[in-house]
């Protein structure tokens, strides 16, 4: 890891005191997130390692309907991981050089890294307290005083929406495409529309890491309503080649511009599409998991939960609740600390952007003091479909009574 920079504040600023040394990962101890495995899903990974393809097979096809179905889009592209589908993405979207980007701070670095890694600029905007999403009034001003900005990358954070018709809007008005990071949102919508479907945007992007909504190990999608686009990602996934051209001999391909080997395997596919079979019932668990928390802290004093925004309905990717009073937020690695004592591993999603050293050394840092607010007083609890109801108030119980050590010390 390079050296902090004179301008870098280290991750843990916001705490008054050292971090404590991180608790090991256990097996019995309960993380923020984790993937749910069925015997459907071993099943077909079973059939899918005998058949005669495990890469460039029949069954990517497959996936890829299913997933575009789910989410009411036309297409859908599968690749290795989210970030290819990032940064295949961005690239398609063929910005003029010297064109930036405006993204949240609140987000994973895979986001503006495919900015970066595609020769564009990311600006930062900061976000709305309410759902830790961007926030449009900072959104409009940054498009009205760059002009070089020329597309909007909102991430749908936590899988809470964003305000799709009002980004689009502004798109509109400055001339910019919209992509979405939905790598949180698979299963979200807003006003019945889903999130991927594309109504407001160029280009949707999905994960399938472990801990997302479904998963197929490492994987991603871009979903699309556009021909062209599907076909010019589905050509950088594999190294920009083009085949069965008119008269040419059958062994014969061209390589008509530089891409990567961004595909994703048969085998992942066919986990894909068991796990897409479930995505209901992931979605039903999440739900009444929030029901469950939302519950046993009503009325906290220490503790908020975040909502989801009139008329969303989240994945629940992740569920962040804000630490209230100062002398916790200043305490917050300690409280981490007691809490993974007792078995229960949080999480803070995310360190901005703008803290991060290969964002600073490039960009500098912007002053982004709701972003900056909310990183102090946010934590993950834990939500995953196979957290059990008896385990949400463990939870409860261990961050209340790391919460009732800490003042106990302080007194
Ligand atoms: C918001 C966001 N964007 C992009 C990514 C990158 O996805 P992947 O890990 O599949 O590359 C992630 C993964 O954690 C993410 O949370």
């Amino acid at each position: 890891m390079p050296p902090p920079s004179s301008t870098f504040s280290p991750p843990c600023e916001a705490v008054a005191s050292p971090c404590p040394e991180e608790a090991p990962l256990t097996k019995t101890m309960i993380s923020y997130g984790r993937q749910s495995i069925g015997d459907e899903d071993v099943q077909a990974l079973l059939e899918a390692i005998r058949a005669p393809l495990l890469t460039q097979g029949p069954t990517i096809e497959r996936f890829e309907e299913a997933l575009a179905g789910l989410v009411g889009a036309r297409y859908a592209v599968a690749v290795a991981n989210g970030t290819a589908a990032l940064i295949l993405a961005v690239r398609a979207l063929d910005l003029p050089p010297g064109s930036a980007v405006v993204t949240t701070s609140n987000t994973f670095i895979a986001t503006v890294n495919a900015i970066i890694l595609n020769g564009l600029r990311p600006v930062l905007c900061d976000l709305d307290p309410a759902t830790a999403n961007l926030d449009l009034a900072h959104l409009a001003a940054l498009l009205e005083g760059d002009p070089t900005i020329k597309a909007i990358l909102p991430v749908h954070f936590a899988g809470h929406p964003c305000p799709m018709a009002e980004i689009a809007a502004l798109a509109a008005r400055h001339d910019c495409l919209v992509l979405e990071d939905a790598c949180h949102a698979l299963a979200s919508s807003y006003g019945g529309i889903p999130v991927g479907s594309c109504r407001h945007s160029a280009l949707t992007v999905f994960s399938f890491h472990p801990v997302k909504h479904i998963t197929t190990g490492e994987g991603g999608a871009i979903t699309t309503n556009d021909r062209g686009l599907r076909d010019r990602l589905a050509r950088l996934r594999n190294h920009g080649i083009v085949r069965d051209l008119p008269s040419a001999p059958p062994w014969f391909y061209d390589v008509v511009e530089v891409g990567y080997n961004f595909r994703l395997t048969d085998l992942q596919a066919a986990l894909g599409l068991a796990q897409l079979g479930r995505s209901d019932h992931f979605l039903q668990r999440r739900r009444d998991l929030v029901r469950i928390y939302q519950d046993l802290l009503a009325g906290d004093r220490d503790l908020t939960l975040t909502l989801a925004r009139l008329g969303t309905e989240p994945s629940w990717h992740l569920l962040v609740a804000r630490l209230t009073d100062p002398f916790l937020r200043e305490h917050k690695a300690e409280l981490f600390a007691l809490c993974a004592t007792a078995g229960v591993r949080l999480q803070v999603h995310y360190v901005p952007i703008h803290y991060h050293t290969c964002f600073v050394e490039r960009f500098g840092r912007p002053s982004l003091p709701a972003c900056e607010d909310y990183y102090r007083a946010a934590l993950s609890l834990p939500i995953f479909p196979e957290l059990e109801d008896g385990q949400v108030a463990e939870v409860v119980a261990v961050v209340r009574g790391a919460i009732a050590e800490l003042r106990e010390e302080q007194a």
